[in-house]
């Protein structure tokens, strides 16, 4: 069945191996895909419901494309027949109903497309909504003709069930999810986040796998209530220590650990620019006193030069790997640093 991967554009790589990693479990053939900034495209072969395990994706579609010259040939029998008949299938198997059909479209207003959208709402039996849940975009093909998309699922797989508390600065969980796979699900690791926010890099590192500990903490108390409140709905709170503390700075008897995940304040929705100069110093130190040697730090922000000159000073970490990523409006980049082994 043709589908689509809407992704975080830079991330289309690590939803791809989650893909794959899926088909190898089921048993299924590892289908050939192309992949865009933004988007996986492949024949899936399994059930749709199945790809709805996906972390590190935004949203599945499901795609129809026709070879006609104008969308207005959408209207003919045969594919309206073909989409009806899809679009029924797709909201009867859906896990939740859907409660309304949207259809966007460049030309929306026009008539062809109030047709379209008038045609598929009476097929499904949903009723025309600004915000229905049933999302069908109706686009030209890449080479020619014309394709069709419906989202799969009423609401993105990357909004969790889990989210019941937000804070500003809040990172999005299919990111966090691929940010997490980018450093590596071991599970003989200790993992800690600073800057633990809402819980969403830690939750997301407990529900991809096992872990020798999972540790989070935050110097603000609101913060650690809200990821208790996030970690108990992901049924994952057992699972982890949380507590409240300073990340620039280290306990003489402080605990050590393999994997660092932290998403520091990016200056705009939380913290502020001057401050982060003295905040960041302060964080590259004293993770690096909480990494093992060779231990690993992934590190998301939007606060490129500030990072990369302190990189560049004595900071007792050298790059691994970098990627931006698009993320609400900003493109942060992430970084995958590895602990030097002398001590700085
Ligand atoms: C960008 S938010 C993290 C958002 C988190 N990833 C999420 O998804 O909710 C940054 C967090 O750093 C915390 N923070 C700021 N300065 C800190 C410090 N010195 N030590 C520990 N946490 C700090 C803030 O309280 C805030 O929760």
């Amino acid at each position: 069945m043709p589908v689509e991967l809407a992704v975080a554009p830079g991330l289309a790589d690590l939803a791809l191996n989650e893909l794959r990693e899926i088909a190898r479990r089921s048993g299924l053939p590892i289908p050939a895909a192309v992949m865009s900034d933004d988007a996986v495209a492949l024949d899936w072969p399994g059930e749709v419901r199945s790809l709805h395990a996906l972390r590190t994706v935004q949203y599945v579609s499901r795609v129809w494309r026709f070879e006609v010259p104008r969308p207005k040939a959408l209207l003919g029998d045969a594919a309206l027949r073909e989409l009806s008949e899809g679009l029924v299938e797709l909201s009867a198997a859906g896990e939740a109903g859907f409660s309304g059909l949207r259809l966007s479209a460049a030309g929306r207003d026009s008539s062809v497309m109030q047709r379209l959208a008038l045609a598929l709402a009476e097929s499904t039996g949903l009723p025309l909504r600004e915000d229905g849940d049933l999302l069908v975009r109706v686009r030209p093909g890449a080479a020619s003709g014309w394709e069709v998309l419906a989202r799969t699922t009423p609401r993105p797989l990357s909004v969790r069930a889990w989210r019941v508390c937000d804070r500003p600065g809040g990172l999005d969980a299919g990111v966090a999810a691929a940010l997490v796979r980018w450093a590596g699900v071991r599970d003989e690791e200790r993992v800690c986040n600073p800057m633990l926010g809402s819980g969403t890099l830690l939750i997301e590192r407990a529900v991809a796998g096992p872990a020798a500990c999972l540790h989070g903490f935050d110097v603000d108390p609101e913060a650690l209530r809200c990821a208790e409140r996030n970690a108990s709905a992901a049924a994952v709170l057992a699972r982890l220590r949380l507590w409240q503390g300073d990340a620039t700075e280290v306990a003489p008897e402080h605990e050590r650990y393999h994997l660092l995940l932290v998403d520091p304040p990016w200056g705009d929705a939380v913290g502020d620019p001057q401050a982060n100069a003295a905040l960041y110093a302060g964080l590259l130190r004293a993770s690096a006193r909480r990494c093992l040697s060779g231990g690993r730090m992934v590190l998301v922000t939007q606060e490129v030069r500030l990072i990369e000159r302190l990189l560049s000073e004595r900071s007792g970490w050298v790059v691994r790997q970098q990627r931006r990523v698009w993320h609400g409006g900003h493109r942060p980049v992430c970084l995958l640093l590895e602990r030097l082994p002398l001590a700085v």
